[in-house]
């Protein structure tokens, strides 16, 4: 309406009895957790970078080098589906058997989430098949660009084919930012949630992602609670999720393993630390970037210093020299 010249959806507050039209997340935080088998940290993931223009071949040696390097969880970017010389079935087949090799190789669970985002549910659906063949537990889609109804539809296919699904917020801004106009990503992140996602993107605090920290902590509290408190200065609803199980919350965009510390007392263990230039531009190569992530981690887990940390851990200790602000 003309006369409208600005309107915004802040919140929603589902009542019990939507709840029990829909399943919420499959595997969920716990499913997840199971699925790696790590129950006491956060998890390391990353992107491969860069994010489009690697062959099949170069991209899976870049995901092979961070699993060995210790990544847990490797994706695509938002932006990689089906290119010419990347084609979808090859990288994922390429990927998928390196990712098993670095499982051997390290003794750990090595998951890697492909991106199913297609033109048409169908094409993803088919995807999804290709990749539960390949022996994948993991997909990944775009969530805006595929849209709300693709995904309730791709939520039922991958408990069908057993895959757990990485939810990228790519193009969400579009709607979220204005803050007198749009859909904020708090209702996002609940339609996720309701839907059935296992993890969303959801900002970062630090870094490079747009969002101030009450919000970033609002939206991981809609991932993780069952009881959602109502906090009226922030237009939250109080939201009882009945028992749905939680989504992990990712925190990706801009990261280097310096504000490891920093995110570690903001999110706690739960969370997923997603570095993409944060890992590929160590300066000894992606293996080392991923190594000083796990020694940060490590690091923070045991409240000690990086500074202290990289005494005896050179990979950190490059990392600090190149990350760390003078
Ligand atoms: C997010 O966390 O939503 C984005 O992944 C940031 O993606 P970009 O670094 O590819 O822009
Ligand atoms: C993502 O998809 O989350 C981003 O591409 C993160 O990449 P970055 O760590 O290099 O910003
Ligand atoms: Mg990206």
């Amino acid at each position: 309406m003309k006369i409208v010249d600005n309107l915004r959806l802040q919140d929603i507050a589902f009542p019990e009895s939507m709840l029990h039209e829909f399943k919420g997340p499959n595997f969920g935080l716990p499913g997840i957790r199971k699925l790696v088998g790590v129950q006491d940290r956060p998890l390391i993931g990353t992107i491969v970078k860069p994010k489009v223009g690697l062959t099949s071949e170069k991209h899976a040696e870049v995901a092979y080098n961070s699993f060995a390097g210790g990544c847990d969880l490797v994706k695509d970017d938002e932006n990689l589906t089906n290119q010419k010389f990347n084609g979808f079935e090859k990288r994922a087949e390429l990927t998928l058997k390196l990712a098993e090799k670095a499982e051997a190789e390290t003794g750990e669970r090595k998951m890697y989430l492909c991106n199913v985002t297609a033109p048409t549910c169908k094409e993803m659906i088919r995807r999804m098949n290709v990749l539960k063949d390949l022996g994948a537990s993991y997909a990944m889609v775009d969530i805006v660009p595929a849209g709300w109804t693709a995904i309730q539809t791709l939520r039922e296919e991958a408990e069908d084919v057993g895959l757990a699904l990485h939810a990228h917020r790519c193009m969400h801004s579009a709607y979220t930012r204005n803050p007198r106009h749009g859909i904020s990503m708090l209702v996002v992140a609940k339609l996720c949630r309701l839907i059935g996602l296992d993890q969303l993107h959801i900002g970062t605090v630090v870094g490079k992602m747009h969002g101030e920290k009450h919000e970033v902590l609002n939206l991981r509290d809609q991932c993780v609670l069952d009881k959602v408190p109502a906090d009226g200065s922030q237009h939250v609803l109080a939201q009882d999720w009945g028992g749905l199980k939680p989504m992990f919350p990712v925190a990706s965009g801009g990261l280097a393993p310096t504000m490891i510390p920093d995110l570690y007392s903001i999110f706690g263990k739960d969370v997923i630390m997603q570095f993409g230039g944060g890992i590929h531009a160590h300066p000894m190569g992606t293996a080392a970037g991923a190594t000083a992530c796990r020694q940060a981690l490590e690091a923070s887990l045991e409240g000690i210093s990086l500074q202290d940390y990289s005494k005896d851990h050179k990979e950190l200790e490059v990392a600090l020299g190149k990350w760390l602000k003078k």
